[in-house]
């Protein structure tokens, strides 16, 4: 794997290495001893019953959890739950393709598993066909006859290993437009489209824009679409234009990259819809990126800002050095083997999110008061050093444990708590890659811990977020040698007519968590509660054990208007209360 950390140390930018928010230490704190469970507690679904209970307050709750339901904070757009697809490793041949010839049950050549799970969790919308890759691709070569289609060279062929499948190294184009939009039917998304910014004029996408919405009959493009079996335009709304701009999509300066946007997007034909094209944003804290690109735009006049329906900000968690490098390769964790140190600060930086939303939301109100451009974080999530690949030699594949489904629920309660600057996030990524909600490979198939939680947070989409207040005490751990805190408990809240979901996280290793729950003028008529945790904070499944961890629902007994409940270590918990 020398090559990828080579491509991918050029690959990243300065801004991934530098400047993230330093953390307030504090002088309390427990040790190591933390991590060790008390082995009896035996597997995670007798833990998670053990501790959870909705019972009449107590004195001794130490946190509380307040719900201001005279607060709303606005609609949770679905698709802050979306999902990001590229065409790199396993996610794409093998993840999502198999084939139309394949034994592997299929619907159309797509995975027939991974439909159905999309289904469950309501899956709003996917980007496809990159990241970096979208910057390389010519959806030309995607369309028309699958055996007349070109095999090119992937993006990422050059961190291969040498006896990866020919699919990953050389793109045999048969998952082209149209089988992601009939995936995107299957699965009831909506299609983000990201153009090839860097390597093809604006004229190849004015034409991508052509094939996919132009009217049935209209155009030689329409009718190479209805040969294909899609008579019907795919009013595909959502473009990406570019794709890390300031990196791998082409490596330009903002005010370039500004230009290059206004050329691409000036006069797109919208035949007869509203066009959403997402600017290439910052990287983390790229504060410069995004003043600059704005600044830019506005040098033509402040109608330009009308051509933007989002700016695209990109978040991973990757460095668990605990402040010994910045180094983009050496800073990097282990999926699997871990400590209770490296679980609290992947949390912590996962929480670093909000302070990235908040600041470039912030700046981008300098340029644009009425908030017009949105936030569209279309690649999150924490990312690992090789070595824990569920199908050795698929790069960028790592396992998802108990983790990464905290890290992911903190993220999502972020969103939440952010229904008005945010329009779009998508998880990198869905499949075989990063942060995945599933692993496959050939006829194997499993749901990881992250896609749990996404189906657990489904429950949120289209609700209304109420401001929700959480008083928990911080806990403390030692960070070699220094002491370091972390939140113990985080959460949001939406409702939909009298129903109110809660999620709340108990990041705490190895302490439940009691909370008194108000919901000041409402009183709880039926509760439930679902919960993923595990005795063992490594837990993640695999093709042979696929249930470790998965979600338990209980029914609980409310008691008035405020309740108290006790939340499992290491746990994400569901709560829908009816209120009356
Ligand atoms: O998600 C993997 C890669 O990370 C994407 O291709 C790129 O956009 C980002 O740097």
């Amino acid at each position: 794997m020398d090559g990828q950390k080579r491509h991918l140390k050029g690959m990243r930018s300065q801004c991934r290495q530098s400047k993230l928010r330093q953390f307030p230490e504090e002088a309390e704190m427990t040790g190591r001893r933390e991590f060790l469970r008390n082995a009896s507690l035996g597997a995670g679904a007798v833990f998670a019953w053990k501790y959870l209970s909705l019972a009449a307050p107590v004195t001794s709750a130490e946190s509380r959890i307040e719900i201001l339901l005279d607060e709303p904070l606005g609609v949770i757009s679905p698709n802050i739950y979306g999902h990001f697809a590229e065409n790199l490793g396993g996610v794409i041949y093998d993840g999502i393709w198999v084939g139309k010839n394949s034994s592997i049950p299929q619907i159309d050549g797509i995975r027939k598993e991974l439909i159905e799970q999309m289904r469950k969790i309501k899956a709003p919308v996917v980007r496809f066909p990159g990241g970096c890759f979208a910057d390389s691709y010519d959806w030309t070569d995607g369309i028309g006859p699958p055996d007349k289609r070109p095999r090119r060279t992937n993006f990422w062929a050059n961190i291969e290993p040498k006896d990866s499948p020919a699919a990953h190294k050389f793109d045999p184009n048969q998952f082209g437009t149209n089988e992601f939009i009939h995936f995107c039917k299957l699965i009831g998304s909506q299609p983000y489209l990201a153009a090839n910014l860097r390597s093809l004029p604006a004229q190849s996408f004015d034409r991508w824009v052509e094939y996919c919405n132009s009217p049935a009959g209209s155009t030689t493009l329409a009718e190479m679409r209805a040969g294909a079996g899609y008579p019907e335009p795919f009013r595909v709304r959502y473009w990406g234009v570019g794709n890390e701009s300031w990196g791998c999509g082409g490596n330009f300066t903002p005010q370039e990259y500004a230009a290059e946007f206004r050329r691409f997007t000036a006069w797109v034909p919208g035949y007869g819809m509203e066009l959403s094209f997402v600017a290439s944003g910052p990287n983390d804290d790229n504060w410069d990126w995004t003043r600059g690109f704005l600044e830019e735009i506005l040098r033509k006049g402040p109608h330009e800002l009308q051509s933007i329906y989002g700016l695209a900000l990109h978040y991973y968690a990757w460095n668990l050095s605990r402040g010994r490098t910045r180094d983009w390769n050496e800073g990097k964790g282990d999926a699997l083997k871990f400590d209770a140190v490296d679980w609290y600060e992947l949390l912590r930086q996962g929480e670093v999110i909000e302070s990235l939303i908040e600041g470039h939301w912030q700046v981008m109100g300098e340029f644009d008061r009425a908030h017009h451009i949105k936030l569209v974080v279309d690649e999150w999530g924490p990312w690992y050093q090789p070595g824990s690949e569920a199908t050795p030699g698929d790069i960028l594949e790592q396992t998802p444990t108990l983790r990464d489904a905290i890290f992911s629920a903190l993220t999502l309660d972020i969103f939440n708590r952010h229904p008005v600057e945010i329009a779009i996030a998508n998880c990198a990524q869905l499949i075989n890659c990063l942060n995945s909600l599933y692993l496959a490979h050939e006829d194997n198939f499993c749901v990881t811990p992250v896609g749990h939680v996404f189906d657990l947070y489904s429950a949120h989409q289209g609700g209304q977020a109420l401001r929700t207040m959480f008083s928990s005490p911080q806990l403390h751990y030692d960070r070699d040698g220094k002491p370091a805190t972390c939140t113990a408990l985080s959460g949001s809240a939406s409702l939909n007519g009298k129903e109110l979901v809660l999620t709340v996280v108990n990041r705490h290793v190895s302490e439940p968590k009691n909370a008194e729950i108000a919901i000041p003028g409402a009183a709880v008529r039926t509760a439930s509660a679902t919960v993923l945790t595990h005795s063992d904070i490594h837990a993640h499944n695999t093709f042979t054990e696929r249930n470790v961890v998965v979600p338990r629902t209980l029914t609980l007994d409310p008691k008035g208007t405020s309740t108290s409940c006790s939340f499992p270590p290491a746990s994400v918990t569901r709560l829908f209360l009816s209120l009356v």
